[in-house]
Protein backbone atom coordinates (compact mmCIF):
# COMPACT_ATOMS: atom_id res chain seq x y z
CA UNK A 1 0.00 0.00 0.00
CA UNK A 2 1.52 3.38 -0.70
CA UNK A 3 1.55 5.72 2.86
CA UNK A 4 -1.26 7.76 3.90
CA UNK A 5 0.15 10.81 2.51
CA UNK A 6 0.18 9.53 -1.18
CA UNK A 7 -2.16 11.09 -3.65
CA UNK A 8 -3.52 7.72 -4.83
CA UNK A 9 -4.49 7.15 -1.15
CA UNK A 10 -6.49 10.45 -1.28
CA UNK A 11 -8.21 9.92 -4.74
CA UNK A 12 -9.21 6.36 -3.16
CA UNK A 13 -11.11 8.08 -0.37
CA UNK A 14 -11.94 10.73 -2.37
CA UNK A 15 -14.00 8.32 -4.80
CA UNK A 16 -15.51 6.11 -1.83
CA UNK A 17 -16.66 9.57 0.13
CA UNK A 18 -18.28 10.90 -3.34
CA UNK A 19 -19.99 7.79 -4.20
CA UNK A 20 -21.11 5.77 -1.10
CA UNK A 21 -22.26 6.98 2.47
CA UNK A 22 -20.14 5.24 5.19
CA UNK A 23 -22.29 4.41 8.84
CA UNK A 24 -19.98 2.64 11.48
CA UNK A 25 -20.58 -1.01 13.52
CA UNK A 26 -18.41 -2.29 16.23
CA UNK A 27 -18.14 -6.11 16.68
CA UNK A 28 -16.52 -8.49 19.08
CA UNK A 29 -14.96 -10.83 17.40
CA UNK A 30 -13.68 -13.72 19.69
CA UNK A 31 -9.99 -14.31 19.77
CA UNK A 32 -8.63 -17.57 19.86
CA UNK A 33 -6.37 -16.64 22.71
CA UNK A 34 -8.12 -13.85 24.07
CA UNK A 35 -10.57 -11.08 22.32
CA UNK A 36 -9.69 -8.53 20.24
CA UNK A 37 -12.44 -5.78 18.97
CA UNK A 38 -12.51 -5.28 15.48
CA UNK A 39 -13.98 -2.09 14.04
CA UNK A 40 -16.04 -2.31 10.82
CA UNK A 41 -17.14 0.44 8.24
CA UNK A 42 -20.01 -0.70 6.12
CA UNK A 43 -21.08 1.21 3.14
CA UNK A 44 -24.47 1.26 1.14
CA UNK A 45 -24.58 2.30 -2.17
CA UNK A 46 -27.16 4.36 -4.21
CA UNK A 47 -29.65 1.36 -3.93
CA UNK A 48 -29.17 1.31 -0.35
CA UNK A 49 -27.74 -2.37 -0.53
CA UNK A 50 -24.72 -3.32 1.83
CA UNK A 51 -21.66 -3.74 0.00
CA UNK A 52 -18.50 -5.19 1.62
CA UNK A 53 -16.59 -3.15 4.11
CA UNK A 54 -14.30 -0.60 2.61
CA UNK A 55 -11.85 -0.21 5.55
CA UNK A 56 -10.69 -2.55 8.01
CA UNK A 57 -7.61 -1.36 10.32
CA UNK A 58 -6.80 1.18 8.31
CA UNK A 59 -6.71 -1.06 5.11
CA UNK A 60 -8.04 0.87 2.03
CA UNK A 61 -9.53 -1.43 -0.25
CA UNK A 62 -8.88 -0.39 -3.99
CA UNK A 63 -12.13 0.05 -6.08
CA UNK A 64 -10.98 -2.09 -9.08
CA UNK A 65 -8.31 -5.36 -9.35
CA UNK A 66 -5.20 -4.77 -11.56
CA UNK A 67 -7.06 -4.98 -14.58
CA UNK A 68 -9.15 -2.34 -13.85
CA UNK A 69 -12.44 -4.00 -13.17
CA UNK A 70 -14.11 -4.79 -10.09
CA UNK A 71 -13.26 -7.32 -7.96
CA UNK A 72 -14.68 -11.30 -8.89
CA UNK A 73 -16.95 -9.72 -11.56
CA UNK A 74 -17.63 -13.20 -13.51
CA UNK A 75 -19.39 -11.13 -16.66
CA UNK A 76 -17.25 -8.20 -16.79
CA UNK A 77 -15.84 -8.44 -20.60
CA UNK A 78 -12.10 -9.01 -19.73
CA UNK A 79 -10.09 -11.39 -21.78
CA UNK A 80 -9.93 -13.59 -18.86
CA UNK A 81 -14.03 -14.07 -19.00
CA UNK A 82 -14.44 -17.04 -21.26
CA UNK A 83 -11.54 -18.60 -19.50
CA UNK A 84 -12.91 -17.99 -16.31
CA UNK A 85 -16.31 -19.51 -17.04
CA UNK A 86 -15.12 -22.65 -18.85
CA UNK A 87 -13.02 -23.49 -16.12
CA UNK A 88 -16.16 -23.35 -13.97
CA UNK A 89 -18.29 -25.23 -16.23
CA UNK A 90 -15.47 -28.10 -15.99
CA UNK A 91 -15.01 -27.80 -12.17
CA UNK A 92 -18.55 -28.10 -11.81
CA UNK A 93 -19.30 -31.36 -13.78
CA UNK A 94 -16.06 -32.84 -12.20
CA UNK A 95 -16.67 -32.27 -8.43
CA UNK A 96 -18.71 -35.17 -7.20
CA UNK A 97 -18.77 -37.61 -3.64
CA UNK A 98 -16.69 -40.12 -5.36
CA UNK A 99 -14.12 -37.35 -6.88
CA UNK A 100 -13.38 -35.95 -3.08
CA UNK A 101 -13.15 -39.08 -1.24
CA UNK A 102 -10.68 -40.06 -4.15
CA UNK A 103 -8.67 -37.50 -3.42
CA UNK A 104 -9.02 -36.56 -0.01
CA UNK A 105 -7.64 -40.87 0.34
CA UNK A 106 -5.01 -40.35 -2.54
CA UNK A 107 -3.55 -36.81 -0.73
CA UNK A 108 -4.22 -37.51 2.70
CA UNK A 109 -1.42 -40.09 2.77
CA UNK A 110 1.23 -37.04 2.71
CA UNK A 111 3.61 -39.20 0.94
CA UNK A 112 4.89 -36.51 -2.16
CA UNK A 113 7.19 -34.16 -0.91
CA UNK A 114 9.11 -33.87 2.33
CA UNK A 115 10.03 -29.75 2.62
CA UNK A 116 9.18 -26.54 4.90
CA UNK A 117 6.75 -23.92 4.46
CA UNK A 118 9.25 -21.54 3.55
CA UNK A 119 10.32 -23.88 0.60
CA UNK A 120 7.14 -24.36 -0.96
CA UNK A 121 6.38 -20.49 -0.55
CA UNK A 122 9.29 -20.40 -3.15
CA UNK A 123 7.78 -23.36 -4.99
CA UNK A 124 4.50 -22.16 -5.60
CA UNK A 125 6.18 -19.26 -7.35
CA UNK A 126 5.74 -21.29 -10.67
CA UNK A 127 2.00 -21.25 -10.21
CA UNK A 128 -0.47 -18.85 -11.45
CA UNK A 129 -4.16 -19.38 -11.01
CA UNK A 130 -6.53 -19.61 -14.18
CA UNK A 131 -9.56 -19.50 -12.19
CA UNK A 132 -9.07 -15.74 -10.46
CA UNK A 133 -10.22 -12.96 -12.75
CA UNK A 134 -7.91 -10.50 -10.18
CA UNK A 135 -4.12 -11.71 -10.35
CA UNK A 136 -1.64 -12.56 -12.89
CA UNK A 137 1.34 -12.47 -10.26
CA UNK A 138 3.52 -15.33 -9.02
CA UNK A 139 1.54 -16.68 -6.34
CA UNK A 140 4.00 -15.90 -3.78
CA UNK A 141 3.91 -12.36 -4.46
CA UNK A 142 -0.45 -13.08 -3.34
CA UNK A 143 0.74 -14.68 -0.12
CA UNK A 144 2.73 -11.71 1.09
CA UNK A 145 0.68 -8.99 -0.40
CA UNK A 146 -2.19 -10.45 1.90
CA UNK A 147 0.07 -11.48 5.15
CA UNK A 148 1.37 -8.22 5.13
CA UNK A 149 -1.57 -5.87 4.73
CA UNK A 150 -3.42 -7.88 7.28
CA UNK A 151 0.26 -7.89 9.41
CA UNK A 152 -0.44 -3.97 9.37
CA UNK A 153 -3.43 -3.46 10.67
CA UNK A 154 -3.54 -6.44 13.23
CA UNK A 155 0.27 -6.76 14.08
CA UNK A 156 -0.19 -8.53 17.48
CA UNK A 157 -2.08 -11.63 15.53
CA UNK A 158 0.93 -13.44 14.41
CA UNK A 159 -1.40 -16.62 13.66
CA UNK A 160 -3.07 -14.28 11.22
CA UNK A 161 -0.09 -13.57 9.47
CA UNK A 162 0.74 -16.89 9.01
CA UNK A 163 -2.23 -18.22 7.83
CA UNK A 164 -2.27 -16.10 5.36
CA UNK A 165 1.49 -16.60 4.60
CA UNK A 166 0.12 -20.63 4.33
CA UNK A 167 -3.32 -20.10 3.04
CA UNK A 168 -3.02 -20.92 -0.26
CA UNK A 169 0.39 -23.48 -0.42
CA UNK A 170 -2.12 -26.51 -1.79
CA UNK A 171 -1.93 -25.02 -4.73
CA UNK A 172 1.18 -26.78 -5.30
CA UNK A 173 -1.46 -29.62 -6.24
CA UNK A 174 -0.88 -28.20 -10.08
CA UNK A 175 2.91 -29.01 -9.81
CA UNK A 176 4.20 -31.97 -11.36
CA UNK A 177 6.15 -33.75 -8.10
CA UNK A 178 1.91 -33.32 -6.70
CA UNK A 179 0.46 -35.46 -9.41
CA UNK A 180 0.25 -32.27 -11.66
CA UNK A 181 -3.38 -31.70 -10.65
CA UNK A 182 -5.92 -29.82 -13.30
CA UNK A 183 -6.34 -26.26 -12.64
CA UNK A 184 -10.11 -26.81 -12.02
CA UNK A 185 -9.08 -29.29 -8.88
CA UNK A 186 -6.78 -27.10 -7.70
CA UNK A 187 -7.97 -23.34 -7.77
CA UNK A 188 -11.10 -21.81 -7.72
CA UNK A 189 -14.79 -21.22 -5.46
CA UNK A 190 -15.56 -24.37 -3.39
CA UNK A 191 -18.38 -25.79 -2.26
CA UNK A 192 -19.69 -28.54 -0.23
CA UNK A 193 -20.33 -31.98 -2.07
CA UNK A 194 -22.94 -34.73 -1.02
CA UNK A 195 -25.71 -32.14 -0.81
CA UNK A 196 -27.32 -29.50 -2.63
CA UNK A 197 -25.13 -26.95 -5.00
CA UNK A 198 -26.34 -23.37 -3.87
CA UNK A 199 -27.79 -21.48 -6.17
CA UNK A 200 -24.77 -18.61 -5.11
CA UNK A 201 -22.04 -20.75 -6.36
CA UNK A 202 -20.29 -18.79 -8.98
CA UNK A 203 -21.56 -20.42 -12.59
CA UNK A 204 -24.41 -22.93 -10.54
CA UNK A 205 -25.56 -23.47 -14.07
CA UNK A 206 -22.99 -25.83 -15.17
CA UNK A 207 -23.67 -28.02 -11.66
CA UNK A 208 -26.68 -30.09 -14.31
CA UNK A 209 -24.21 -32.22 -15.72
CA UNK A 210 -22.24 -33.08 -12.46
CA UNK A 211 -22.98 -36.72 -11.45
CA UNK A 212 -24.53 -36.33 -8.11
CA UNK A 213 -26.80 -33.34 -9.67
CA UNK A 214 -30.05 -36.30 -10.06
CA UNK A 215 -28.96 -37.85 -7.00
CA UNK A 216 -31.49 -38.11 -4.52
CA UNK A 217 -29.22 -39.03 -2.10
CA UNK A 218 -27.00 -36.29 -3.09
CA UNK A 219 -29.60 -33.66 -4.36
CA UNK A 220 -31.59 -32.49 -1.11
CA UNK A 221 -30.78 -29.51 1.64
CA UNK A 222 -28.87 -31.61 3.65
CA UNK A 223 -27.98 -34.43 1.51
CA UNK A 224 -25.85 -36.98 3.83
CA UNK A 225 -25.56 -34.40 6.54
CA UNK A 226 -27.57 -32.96 9.47
CA UNK A 227 -28.71 -29.91 11.31
CA UNK A 228 -25.50 -28.28 12.60
CA UNK A 229 -22.98 -31.13 11.94
CA UNK A 230 -20.39 -29.28 11.72
CA UNK A 231 -18.31 -28.20 8.85
CA UNK A 232 -15.81 -30.14 9.91
CA UNK A 233 -18.11 -33.08 8.88
CA UNK A 234 -18.58 -31.63 5.87
CA UNK A 235 -16.71 -33.01 1.77
CA UNK A 236 -15.69 -29.71 0.29
CA UNK A 237 -15.06 -29.77 -3.30
CA UNK A 238 -11.57 -30.60 -3.77
CA UNK A 239 -8.58 -28.09 -4.27
CA UNK A 240 -6.04 -26.08 -2.49
CA UNK A 241 -7.87 -25.09 0.15
CA UNK A 242 -8.90 -28.60 1.60
CA UNK A 243 -5.41 -30.34 0.71
CA UNK A 244 -3.68 -27.51 2.53
CA UNK A 245 -5.85 -27.93 5.46
CA UNK A 246 -5.22 -31.80 5.32
CA UNK A 247 -1.36 -30.89 5.20
CA UNK A 248 -1.71 -29.30 8.49
CA UNK A 249 -3.85 -31.36 10.40
CA UNK A 250 -1.96 -34.28 10.12
CA UNK A 251 1.53 -32.46 10.46
CA UNK A 252 -0.05 -31.79 13.81
CA UNK A 253 -0.05 -27.98 13.60
CA UNK A 254 -0.56 -26.01 16.34
CA UNK A 255 -2.55 -22.89 14.43
CA UNK A 256 -5.34 -22.20 16.24
CA UNK A 257 -8.97 -23.32 15.07
CA UNK A 258 -9.94 -20.18 13.48
CA UNK A 259 -6.82 -20.30 11.40
CA UNK A 260 -7.57 -23.76 10.34
CA UNK A 261 -10.99 -22.78 9.30
CA UNK A 262 -9.59 -19.64 7.27
CA UNK A 263 -7.17 -22.54 5.25
CA UNK A 264 -10.14 -24.61 4.49
CA UNK A 265 -13.21 -22.38 3.50
CA UNK A 266 -11.65 -19.15 2.22
CA UNK A 267 -12.48 -20.30 -0.91
CA UNK A 268 -15.93 -20.85 0.35
CA UNK A 269 -17.37 -18.03 -0.99
CA UNK A 270 -20.90 -19.22 -0.86
CA UNK A 271 -20.68 -19.15 3.07
CA UNK A 272 -18.87 -16.25 3.37
CA UNK A 273 -20.38 -14.19 1.24
CA UNK A 274 -23.82 -15.45 0.49
CA UNK A 275 -24.24 -16.99 3.63
CA UNK A 276 -25.34 -19.79 2.30
CA UNK A 277 -24.86 -23.54 3.91
CA UNK A 278 -24.92 -21.74 7.86
CA UNK A 279 -27.53 -24.70 8.86
CA UNK A 280 -24.71 -27.50 8.55
CA UNK A 281 -22.11 -25.14 11.13
CA UNK A 282 -21.68 -26.05 14.69
CA UNK A 283 -20.80 -23.19 17.55
CA UNK A 284 -17.22 -22.95 16.76
CA UNK A 285 -17.65 -22.91 13.02
CA UNK A 286 -19.64 -19.60 13.81
CA UNK A 287 -17.12 -17.92 15.86
CA UNK A 288 -14.76 -19.13 13.04
CA UNK A 289 -16.37 -17.49 10.41
CA UNK A 290 -16.04 -13.96 11.80
CA UNK A 291 -12.07 -14.16 11.39
CA UNK A 292 -12.73 -15.78 7.75
CA UNK A 293 -14.92 -13.35 6.87
CA UNK A 294 -11.79 -10.24 7.91
CA UNK A 295 -8.94 -12.40 6.68
CA UNK A 296 -10.46 -12.74 3.34
CA UNK A 297 -11.00 -8.63 2.69
CA UNK A 298 -7.05 -8.89 3.12
CA UNK A 299 -7.02 -12.38 0.56
CA UNK A 300 -9.40 -10.40 -2.20
CA UNK A 301 -8.19 -6.95 -2.09
CA UNK A 302 -4.62 -6.76 -1.40
CA UNK A 303 -4.11 -8.28 -4.77
CA UNK A 304 -2.40 -5.51 -6.92
CA UNK A 305 1.01 -4.95 -8.69
CA UNK A 306 2.95 -3.57 -5.91
CA UNK A 307 5.96 -5.72 -5.51
CA UNK A 308 6.69 -7.22 -2.12
CA UNK A 309 10.65 -6.97 -1.31
CA UNK A 310 10.65 -10.77 -0.34
CA UNK A 311 14.17 -10.54 1.22
CA UNK A 312 13.09 -8.22 3.36
CA UNK A 313 10.37 -9.62 5.17
CA UNK A 314 11.28 -13.04 4.78
CA UNK A 315 13.35 -13.16 8.30
CA UNK A 316 10.23 -11.78 10.23
CA UNK A 317 7.99 -14.85 8.32
CA UNK A 318 10.75 -17.69 9.37
CA UNK A 319 10.48 -16.69 13.33
CA UNK A 320 7.02 -16.68 13.01
CA UNK A 321 6.61 -20.40 11.37
CA UNK A 322 8.80 -21.48 14.19
CA UNK A 323 7.28 -19.48 16.76
CA UNK A 324 6.27 -20.84 19.80
CA UNK A 325 2.44 -20.38 20.24
CA UNK A 326 1.80 -17.78 22.11
CA UNK A 327 -0.62 -19.06 24.49
CA UNK A 328 1.51 -22.12 25.19
CA UNK A 329 5.38 -20.20 25.89
CA UNK A 330 6.29 -21.95 29.25
CA UNK A 331 9.34 -23.79 28.97
CA UNK A 332 8.59 -27.09 28.59
CA UNK A 333 6.52 -26.48 25.64
CA UNK A 334 9.71 -24.95 24.03
CA UNK A 335 11.56 -27.83 24.56
CA UNK A 336 9.20 -30.02 23.51
CA UNK A 337 8.98 -27.91 20.14
CA UNK A 338 5.54 -26.97 20.61
CA UNK A 339 5.75 -24.94 16.83
CA UNK A 340 2.89 -24.13 14.86
CA UNK A 341 4.45 -26.00 12.13
CA UNK A 342 7.63 -28.38 12.03
CA UNK A 343 11.09 -27.80 10.27
CA UNK A 344 9.94 -30.43 7.60
CA UNK A 345 6.11 -30.80 6.98
CA UNK A 346 5.14 -34.13 5.19
CA UNK A 347 3.11 -33.15 2.13
FE1 LIG B 1 -6.90 -19.64 -2.10
FE1 LIG C 1 -5.51 -16.28 -1.64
Amino acid sequence: MPSSSSPTVFLLLLHLFVRLSLFGMTILVEHPDSAVEVEEKKVSDQTGEENELVLDGGFVVPPTNAFGHTFRDYDVNSDRRDGVEEFYRINHINQSVDFVKRMREEYGKLDKVEMSIWECCELLNEVVDESDPDLDEPQIEHLLQTAEAIRKDYPDEGWLHLTALIHDLGKVLHLPAFGELPQWAVVGDTYPVGCAFDESTVHHKHFKKNPDYNNPAYNTKYGIYSEGCGLDNVLMSWGHDDYMYLVAKENKSTLPSAGLFIVRYHSFYALHRAGAYKHLMNEEDIENLKWLKIFNKYDLYSKSKVRIDVEKVKPYYLSLIEKVKTNCSCYWSWMEGNFYFPAKLRW
